[in-house]
């Protein structure tokens, strides 16, 4: 890992590597520290903006030597695009890119400006969070199974450190928090990307709780897990259907994080769908693309990876974290449609569609944390439906709920984040979608507003809670490498989920 680094002094003394600058779009003599670089180098900057080889687009990257003119042996100038529309989103992108850059070139130890903190268009230590961010985040690589070294392996490309340079004594100590904060939150990120990555040959449901066990011991917050024998004693008839058909247990994780012990109802539930192999079952998947159900567990991985971040800030708010780990396949024991089951809280449910399965594990989870603890407010994280991909593509998450209190706080968590959502409806009207002629409800509302009907199928299940519903399966993954995503899990919205709760202690 590479570590990240804060340091007193002056920039155009740093002794690395290379160093990190930047440079707004149409800015014609460059200010700040990118300023103080640019003449000690004698207008070496200024020289490659007039003659428009610098333009400072968003994502734009430049090296050039210094040959001796200063300690540090190269210069990277990286493009903030317009100044308008400049904020950490852009400072975490642009990091993540520079970081992947450095690597690249075998560089060892960087240096870096806090970009737009100098100037004061952010806040320093906001600046510097998305900076560790951004270069923890796009550096990441999974590579467990590839024989052929990965790149930050191989001793000759790794980057080693990478240090945050400030003159001003005054701001050091904002900037060293923004970093630990940074490097807390994204590594939760990671662990949330790792469990995604793994095939679900590895990460099974007992995997799953293993992996949770392992996060809790260090953390050291207690876990509790319950196995097949225990979901029947407590008639969890939802989640038991959807297991019925693995040779795999199904588990039940139940983390919790006591950051106000003195007002127990101070508290929220992220429970996240745990399907850790999504085949469809009965009702089974075509095969094209059938493998992305590896990371049907999205939700519940970063319910785990939040977890570990929320344990380590400390806010003053009581956690739980739960994930119904199963997975769901065909077999000659496995769930058919047309069967009806009971879930823990007494409800039939028609299972018109095995492939259904999400809103049915999470129902009994969600059952169960309100069984068991007094639960003031549940968000729910699913990669839930096809059909959220049709509506938001792979931009944003859909967000839905009966709290707008706690929807909008959902929002305004991931507007800092950068992690994208937007809300839809649940309009009374929809409901009659999820009516059975033979249950009390049934798994599947049609093709129409499907993301809406599955809510508010999970909805049966809230009534009485302040609750909101995140539905992730157009953003679980990642087409492409870009500033501080990583082709395959993104691992949201583990950062979202810590910034939500950080803010409920705040206001609660
Ligand atoms: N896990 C899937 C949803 C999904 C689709 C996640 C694409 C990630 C990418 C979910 O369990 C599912 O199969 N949903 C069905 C519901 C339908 C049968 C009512 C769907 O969306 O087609
Ligand atoms: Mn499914
Ligand atoms: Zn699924």
């Amino acid at each position: 890992m590479t570590v990240i680094n804060v340091e007193k002094g002056d920039i155009t003394k740093s002794p690395s590597d290379a160093i990190v600058v930047n440079l707004f779009e149409g800015v014609a003599s460059p200010e700040g520290g990118t300023g103080a670089i640019d003449k000690a180098l004698g207008g070496a900057i200024s020289e490659l903006i007039k003659e428009k080889e610098i333009t400072g687009k968003l994502g734009e990257s430049t090296l050039i030597h210094t040959l001796g003119k200063i300690p540090a042996k190269r210069i990277l100038i990286m493009g903030l695009g317009k100044r308008e529309k400049f904020s950490t989103s852009v400072v975490r992108s642009i990091s993540g890119h520079a970081a992947r850059y450095l690597r690249q070139k075998g560089i060892k130890h960087a240096a870096s400006i806090t970009h737009g903190a100098g100037i004061g268009q952010l806040d320093t230590s906001d600046s510097a969070q998305a900076i560790a961010e951004g270069v923890t985040l796009g550096l990441y690589e999974f590579k467990n199974y590839q024989s052929k070294k990965s790149e930050s392996s191989s001793n000759e490309k790794s980057l080693e450190s990478f240090t945050l340079i400030e003159q001003d004594e005054g701001r050091i100590s904002a900037l060293k928090a923004g970093v630990v904060r940074g490097s807390v939150i994204s590594t939760s990120a990671l662990l949330a990307r790792n469990l995604v990555n793994e095939p679900a040959n590895v990460v099974n449901p007992v995997k799953m709780a293993q992996v949770a066990s392992a996060m809790a011991q260090e953390a050291g917050i207690p876990i509790e897990i319950l196995g097949r024998e225990d979901l029947m004693q407590n008639e969890m008839g939802a989640m038991l259907a959807v297991s019925a058909g693995s040779a795999n247990e199904p588990q039940l994780i139940i983390m919790e994080y006591l950051g106000d012990p003195e007002n127990p109802e101070n508290n929220i539930a992220l429970v996240g769908k745990g399907i850790t192999f999504d085949s469809g079952g009965i009702s089974i998947k075509p095969s094209a693309s059938m493998w992305e159900m590896k990371g049907d567990m999205s939700g519940g991985a970063s319910v785990i990876g939040a977890m570990k971040g929320i344990s380590e800030l400390k806010p003053k708010i009581n956690v739980y974290g739960v994930v119904p780990a199963v997975e769901n396949m065909p077999s000659g024991t496995a769930q058919r449609p047309g069967d009806i089951i009971r879930a823990m809280n007494g409800k039939t449910i028609e299972v018109d569609n095995t492939d259904a399965e999400g809103r049915l594990i999470l129902a009994d989870a969600i059952s169960y944390i309100r069984h068991t603890k007094n639960v003031r407010r549940v968000v729910d994280i699913a990669t839930l439906t096809g059909a959220i991909v049709i509506a938001l593509g792979h931009v944003a998450s859909g967000v839905m709920g009966t709290s707008q209190t706690l929807v909008d706080a959902v929002l305004s968590a991931s507007k800092s984040t950068d992690e994208k959502m937007w809300q839809l409806p649940l309009f009374e009207e929809y409901k009659r979608q999820n009516h059975s002629d033979y249950a009390d409800v049934k798994n599947t509302g049609g093709r129409p507003a499907g993301s809406i009907t599955a809510a508010l199928f999970i909805g049966e299940f809230t009534e009485g809670v302040e609750w909101a519903h995140l539905d992730i399966a157009g953003t679980f993954l990642s087409e492409k490498t870009t500033g501080h995503m990583i082709k395959g899990a993104t691992g949201v919205p583990t950062r979202t989920l810590i910034k939500l709760v950080e803010d409920l202690a705040q206001t609660s």
